[in-house]
């Protein structure tokens, strides 16, 4: 059954949270995101937002490359956010707000960054969470956008029927579009080849096989990156 509305999304994500899903993700996101990391080229006054932030991991590492800036964490359900400020209160320049991306609870013209990692497909509004995201980056500001569920990579098109709540299956030329129609410029996507140690053996239910989760992580992930101009 497909849930579609953003109280079902929130309901769902609540529930990873509850199961404690939300910390699991780092270990499956930080070979993609460290690339990323690099070439963000965060100086240390940097002001970042992190969108679909889940259990905060990716908010906390942004918040010690700007020690001297600051970093939003965002994310729709309110349990994620809960999960995130409980790890987080050693860090005095984050914070972690309950948010939908199409109507980001932050000022325009503020962020120099915003990154998401493998949250854009679930966006009820792809189109109005990117033109949101334009609207709080300041002039000269930039969005990376990076997720594994895309649809040139074919290893992940069965996530579809296994999430229970709605996705976008888009293309990179798609989201590219989705980037300009919202005003950006300088629009380029790139794969992130995951290059950590796959098993012999694969007994979860996302891949067929440990061949296909090879197949899958060789395709690598899609990052979507542009500038406000
Ligand atoms: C697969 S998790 C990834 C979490 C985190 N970025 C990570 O890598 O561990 C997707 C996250 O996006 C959030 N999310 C989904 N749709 C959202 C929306 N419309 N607005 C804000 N957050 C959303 C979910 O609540 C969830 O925490």
């Amino acid at each position: 059954m497909h849930l579609d509305s953003k109280d079902s999304l929130r309901e769902e994500f609540n529930r990873w949270a509850e199961a404690g899903r939300g910390e699991g993700m780092e270990q499956e996101h930080l070979p993609i995101t460290l690339p990323v990391l690099e070439k963000m080229r965060l100086a240390p006054t940097d002001s970042v937002l992190d969108v679909g932030c889940g259990a905060g991991w990716l908010s906390r590492r942004l918040a010690k490359l700007v020690p001297e800036g600051r970093v939003v964490g965002m994310d729709i359900s309110d349990e994620m956010i809960r999960h995130a400020r409980r790890s987080s209160v050693d860090f005095d320049n984050l914070i972690f707000v309950a948010g939908e991306v199409a109507q980001i609870p932050w000022q325009p013209n503020f962020f120099s960054h915003v990154i998401s990692v493998e949250s854009s497909y679930y966006w009820p509004d792809p189109a109005a969470g990117i033109k949101d995201i334009f609207r709080v980056l300041s002039e000269g500001g930039s969005a990376w956008l990076l997720i594994n569920y895309y649809h040139d990579n074919s290893h992940c098109h069965q996530w579809g029927s296994l999430l229970t709540v709605q996705t976008h299956l888009l293309s990179a030329d798609e989201w590219s579009g989705l980037f300009r129609d919202a005003g950006f410029k300088n629009v380029a996507h790139e794969r992130i080849v995951d290059r950590s140690p796959s098993p012999d053996v694969y007994t979860g239910r996302w891949f067929r096989d440990a061949e296909q989760l090879r197949a899958f992580k060789a395709e690598g992930a899609l990052l979507i990156y542009a500038a406000k101009k």
